[in-house]
């Protein structure tokens, strides 16, 4: 479960998130949308505890970030956009690393490592270097260490970029299965088409407040037709204006 009650993030007097408040329930895929610049990441890093916030609550699965961060974070994974990964680390010893930083070690590490990386369909690099490895292999990589440690919550920023359609029906299928075993699933993305398929309820900001939320669709009824997909009610909710003038421009 992850819950969060007013957030907030100036930067000076720039307010990137301001007043946000969202609620993700186990075994919910909540889809976070936004125009670039909307406060999308920034608010996904606050609640990975790798911002601040200016004001307002975070809580992990019961456990309030400000009071036992450490508590609250060991039970999140974070998928960041542009993951950092030592490169001259294979891939396996990526993952055991990462097993440390959670204090998992002993017996079953090994295997679980394994079992992580052949469900992300990167097994057979384990020995490889990470950077011999393509955009998608590492983006693989990222996820396979997100969940090592079996998180009950997770949070991802952008999962489909730059994925092959394999690799995208992958990710679908693994958190779909997340979901389904209680893992609660907060996902920015600017794929609607996969936020559509995939997500209990989508949550759209801009310029760092929400300006709707609900299920898909109650979010369709929402823009006055039900008919349409989702990437004409964002664009109608967000102002999405730049198609006409393309026409004068052209
Ligand atoms: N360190 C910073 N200092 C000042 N402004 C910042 C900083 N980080 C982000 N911002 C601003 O905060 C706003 C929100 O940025 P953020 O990265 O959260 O947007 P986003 O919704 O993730 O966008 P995108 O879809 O492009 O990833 C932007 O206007 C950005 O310029
Ligand atoms: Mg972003």
């Amino acid at each position: 479960m992850i819950a969060i009650h007013d957030l907030v993030k100036h930067y000076g007097r720039f307010a990137a998130v301001d007043g946000v408040s969202l609620e993700v329930k186990s075994g919910e895929i909540h889809g976070f949308l936004g125009p670039n610049g909307a406060g999308k990441t920034t608010t996904l890093r606050m609640i990975a505890g790798l911002l601040k916030p200016t004001s307002g609550r975070i809580v992990i699965n019961g456990h309030d970030l400000a009071i036992a961060p450490e508590t609250a974070k060991a039970s999140l994974g974070f998928i960041p956009d542009r993951p950092f990964i030592y490169e001259k680390l294979t891939a396996g010893e990526f993952l055991r690393f990462h097993a440390g930083l959670f204090g998992m070690n002993g017996n079953g590490l090994g295997d679980r490592v394994r079992e992580m990386l052949d469900l992300f369909e990167i097994g057979k690099w384990e020995d490889q270097l990470v950077e011999s490895f393509s955009h998608g292999m590492k983006q693989r990589l990222v996820m396979s260490a997100a969940f090592l440690h079996r998180p009950r919550s997770v949070v991802v920023d952008e999962p489909m970029v730059g994925l092959d359609p394999r690799g995208a029906r992958l990710i679908k299928d693994v958190f779909r299965r997340m979901s389904e075993r209680g893992v609660a699933i907060l996902m920015s993305t600017h794929t609607l088409e996969v936020a559509q398929e995939m997500c209990d309820r989508i949550t759209i900001i801009l310029k760092g407040r929400i300006i709707a939320s609900g299920t898909v669709n109650e979010l369709l009824g929402m823009a006055g037709n039900a008919d349409d997909q989702l990437t004409e009610v964002f664009l109608k909710l967000t102002g999405g204006g730049a198609l006409q003038e393309l026409d004068e421009i052209i």
